[in-house]
């Protein structure tokens, strides 16, 4: 939520701040706006709405500007609308500042602030924290900062100019992320990495607390006692192709088509000799053996990851698990014991409610474990144990790669629960692994002919609502087939489990409603036919995604979308890409933004 950037070096930064806020657009396109020395003066554009519609615009009405420093922000709105004067970077002139994060006490601070004569222009909490930081400044730009951290409650990156430190930029975190970049002579800050791939791959991770001071010779880190710190450069592995569309229309094609490839990154390293292996992470057989109860806890796409968790596990392990949204598992004292293990599943790693999740966990004194995408993300870093899934960066607001490998860890853990609990032996477990290996390719073949998918979304285009129907397995993943859908078009729909459907929800079903039955577990199969017909009967336009050769009744299905067969458990894995493309030609045809859906951002760092 929120996107921040700065830069300090020897070349014009207005177009290296723009740039580098693109890249950061998927946290949030409310706003958009840079802050920059020019002469003596801090000099302030910004608008509202995405930055080539808002912030590019008004650039260049301004015309050119030479500054060689600056920071720059994009905006989730949480405090005040989306508008010109609610967006970043906030100010007076003597102080400019761009935030990521909610300052909790900020109503306290602004009272006392109007009491000592201080004017507010904008709805915003990060207006305080400006002029905090102003009223607290007596010529040492450290000791404000101090002062100011030591005063407000809340999560913040927060990126820093002082009219009086030309050409410096100071910055501080809590609870938000924020990486201070090295390059030759020029130095950056970012709320994550990929912003500034196109000019570094170095760069230190900011710490809770922790205040960088930087000008383009380098850096000096202080924590809160002003004493200096030393600290480790970190280099990224995701090269800056990773980062760009590569041709592709929109990011969420490109990282559809990536997940062959993020598979096989995230599934190889963990398999040594035809078994899972955990050793990376200390995840010992000893203690899933002994783990009372499993808990898998995310948001969104990943909790529905950790559903497809609780299938596997459940079904081949008989080990007892139980998957939570981290907004609910945070509040709802959960009965979780020392002697339980708690799987945190973020892409980002940053996911305020997770993160609280997890931290209720440590604090309990059960193993946690975080599958996080994001190298060094606070998630990675606060957990007992981390694996990481290796997908690369993941641009699209709409998450397809990364649901992918979370489901394809999922099946890993079931498969090395199931293994050291002896329910399955190790012939059977190679045999699972083997197919799982086979995957991959599986994924690759679903995207070779997309008329199908497109042929599905012309005629969902128009619908009002639709249905997601399953069972089993495939219940658990119609629930993420109906998030991509209602995310990225706007197209209101629901997942149901196909035999609850006569218990409340068939009375939806009128003429020409949609339904989107996912059939791929042959056990099932029969009933799901059972549930399509009921739906059929009362008027729906039915769309079954099914294994190839599956013979289906006539007159049952309008739209049969058939995809590669594997074992019925390893379906999910297949069955979810048709469900990822008929979602994206759905919201492509009825022109939205699929990048960029409207009021969402990528991650969610408040809560
Ligand atoms: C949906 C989507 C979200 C995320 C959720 C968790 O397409 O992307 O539902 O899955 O916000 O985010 P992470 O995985 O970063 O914790």
């Amino acid at each position: 939520m929120c996107g921040i950037v700065g830069y300090v070096g020897n070349e014009a930064c207005e177009k290296i701040l723009v740039n580098a806020l693109k890249k950061l657009e998927y946290r949030g396109y409310d706003s958009a706006g840079i802050a920059v020395f020019e002469g003596d003066r801090i000099k302030t554009v910004k608008a509202k709405g995405k930055i080539d519609e808002g912030l590019a615009v008004k650039l260049g009405e301004v015309g050119e500007l030479t500054a060689v420093s600056g920071i720059g922000h994009t905006r989730w709105a949480t405090h005040g609308e989306p508008s010109d004067i609610n967006s970043h970077p906030i100010g007076n002139g003597r102080v400019s500042i761009v935030h990521n994060g909610i300052i909790e006490n900020y109503r306290k601070i602004k009272e006392y602030l109007i009491s000592k004569g201080y004017g507010f222009e904008s709805e915003t909490d990060t207006e305080t924290v400006a002029k905090l930081l102003d009223y607290n400044y007596a010529g040492n730009p450290i000791d404000a900062v101090i002062s100011t951290v030591s005063e407000i409650e809340g999560a913040y990156a927060l990126g820093i100019m002082f009219r009086d430190f030309k050409n410096k930029i100071f910055a501080v975190r809590k609870e938000s992320p924020l990486i201070v970049g090295v390059g030759k002579g020029e130095m950056f800050i970012a709320s994550d990495v990929t912003a500034i791939l196109e000019h570094t791959k170095e760069y230190y991770l900011l710490e809770e607390n922790e205040i960088a001071e930087i000008s383009k010779d380098g850096v000096v880190f202080y924590d809160l006692h002003k004493n200096e710190i030393e600290k480790e450069l970190q280099i990224a592995d995701w090269d800056i192709a990773a980062a760009e569309k590569g041709g592709f229309k929109h990011f969420m094609l490109k990282e559809i088509f990536e997940q062959p490839d993020s598979l096989k990154k995230t599934i190889l390293p963990r398999i040594k000799n035809g078994l899972v292996d955990f050793s990376e992470c200390g995840l010992t057989d000893e203690k899933l053996k002994n783990y009372k109860h499993i808990y898998l806890v995310g948001c969104g796409s990943a909790m529905h990851a950790g559903t497809v968790g609780k299938y596997l596990i459940e079904g081949l392990a008989r080990t007892p698990v139980i998957v939570d949204i981290a907004s609910e598992f945070r509040y709802r004292s959960p009965l979780l014991t020392a002697e339980d293990l708690v799987v945190v599943i973020s892409q980002s790693g940053e996911t305020a409610d997770t993160k609280a999740a997890l931290h209720l966990a440590n604090d309990t004194g059960c193993d946690t474990l975080a599958i996080v995408n994001v190298v060094g993300s606070t998630i990675a870093r606060d957990a007992k144990m981390v694996m990481y899934t290796l997908a690369g960066p993941e641009i699209s607001v709409c998450s397809t790669k990364a649901y992918m490998v979370q489901t394809a860890f999922m099946y890993l853990l079931a498969f090395k629960v199931a293994f050291v609990r002896g329910r399955i032996d190790e012939a059977e477990c190679k045999a699972l692994v083997s197919e799982l290996l086979e995957i991959p390719e599986k994924v690759k073949r679903c995207t070779e002919s997309l008329e199908q998918y497109q042929y599905v979304a012309s005629n969902l285009m128009s619908a009002q609502s639709l249905l997601y129907i399953g069972r089993g397995l495939d219940y658990a993943l119609s629930m993420e087939g109906s998030l991509k859908l209602k995310e990225i078009s706007y197209i209101h729909s629901e997942s149901y489990a196909a035999g609850e459907l006569k218990h409340g929800t068939i009375s939806l079903i009128e003429e020409g409603m949609p339904v989107i039955a996912v059939a791929t577990q042959t056990e099932l199969f029969a009933k799901m036919q059972s549930n399509i017909k009921e739906v059929k009967s009362r008027g729906a336009k039915v769309c079954m995604v099914c294994s190839e050769g599956t013979v289906i009744e006539e007159g049952v299905v309008d739209y049969p979308v058939f995809i590669p067969k594997t074992r019925d458990l390893l379906m999910p894995l297949v069955a979810v890409v048709p469900l990822q493309l008929i979602a994206y030609y759905t919201a492509v045809l009825r022109d939205c933004d699929v990048d960029h859906p409207k009021n969402l951002a990528k991650s969610v760092t408040v809560e």
